[in-house]
């Protein structure tokens, strides 16, 4: 197959910071995706669906003009998240889903939960309005292998949310193990997983190829190449619970590139390339449109996009561009460092 047309893509997880990094980034997203869940951890967060609201405007105004995109916006939620406020948040159409981040998680998640008992019942009220919980499945005890943070986090925390509140909806944001794999297909139908290009393209080796390389450092990290297999078998299975959502994470270089170097890896300028290259590696590419843009529709109870994305296959490799420039600062793009030979095409 050298062309295909597959209903436009959505991202359902995505970090677009603020300010300047915002209006660099969000064109990267726009030109290919036609919706996106916006992720909340700013500095600092969005906890209202007044802050959501202004940030949602910020986002639309660094929309190019020629795309048609729609930002679907999260809160961020602490210890201290007031349930009647969300709720008349989510009705308002404010706010579409809730993110959990563990304290300490991940970037700028020092305001997240620290006791999972304490948000119980907004976690009720969320189930309750048919609201999504969106959640970094990472337990923050420093005493567990980072390696095992995922698992340890689904056999504890996960485990107890689902057996209380089975009638919630919940995505298990970029997952990395053949655990979650086999923990979200075994669970009801409320539970879905996210996953990200680059946890599909890359086992953890290539953290530390040559060296230490900070821009293949996100959390959750990568992880071993038989977890990476198991995501593959996922994503390129055509199980609805199962959809794109590219944890796209931009970073200045300075901060990456650091004593203490920030997690996260920008790949929206590439994902739909990579994936494409990964899906054909796989002779998958039947069920490509199903993980970026059916799958994840389904379980949002949202129609899917009208509009169609045409792919093509190239001769030659696609030349990536290596960075984006953000006032004299850059942000480096992520590089599966493969050959990729599909495309966007014009429509
Ligand atoms: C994300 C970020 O930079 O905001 N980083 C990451 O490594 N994925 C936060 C997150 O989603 O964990
Ligand atoms: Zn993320």
């Amino acid at each position: 197959m050298k062309k295909i047309e597959i209903t436009k893509p959505d991202d359902w997880h995505v970090h677009f910071r603020d300010n300047e990094i915002l209006k660099a980034v969000v064109p990267e997203t726009t030109r290919n995706f036609a919706r996106s869940i916006i992720m909340p951890n700013l500095i600092p967060p969005i906890l209202n669906g007044k802050q959501a609201t202004a940030y949602k405007k910020r986002i639309e105004d660094a929309t190019p003009k020629k795309d048609t995109f729609k930002p679907f916006m999260t809160i961020y939620l602490t210890e201290q998240t007031d349930k009647n406020e969300l709720k008349e948040s989510f009705i308002n159409n404010a706010i579409f889903a809730a993110k959990l981040y563990p304290a300490g998680a991940t970037t700028n998640s020092g305001s997240g939960v620290k006791d999972i008992k304490k948000i119980m019942p907004v976690l009720e009220t969320m189930a309750t309005l048919g609201m999504p919980l969106l959640i970094h499945g990472e337990v923050t005890d420093q005493k567990i292998d980072i390696f095992d943070r995922e698992k340890v986090f689904i056999e504890t925390i996960l485990a107890f949310i689902i057996n209380e509140l089975p009638e919630l909806k919940i995505t298990l944001e970029h997952i990395t193990t053949s655990d979650s794999v086999n923990f979200v297909n075994e669970a009801n139908k409320n539970l879905c997983a996210s996953i990200t290009p680059h946890h599909l393209a890359l086992n953890r080796n290539t953290i530390f190829k040559g060296g230490i390389r900070p821009h293949y450092f996100c959390l959750p990290i990568l992880k071993r190449e038989k977890h990476r297999k198991s995501l593959v078998d996922a994503a390129t299975s055509g199980n609805s619970k199962f959809f794109l959502g590219t944890d796209s994470a931009p970073h200045f270089v300075s901060d990456k590139e650091n004593a203490c170097g920030c997690a996260g890896v920008f790949n929206a300028s590439y994902s739909l390339p990579i994936l494409a290259q990964i899906f054909d590696n796989n002779n998958a590419l039947k069920t490509l449109e199903k993980f970026t843009s059916i799958n994840g529709a389904s379980h949002y109870n949202l129609s899917r996009n009208k509009i169609k994305l045409k792919l093509k296959k190239n001769e030659n490799p696609l030349r990536l561009r290596k960075s984006l420039e953000v006032n004299g600062e850059k942000i480096i793009i992520f590089d599966p460092e493969f050959s990729i030979f599909w495309d966007v095409a014009l429509p």
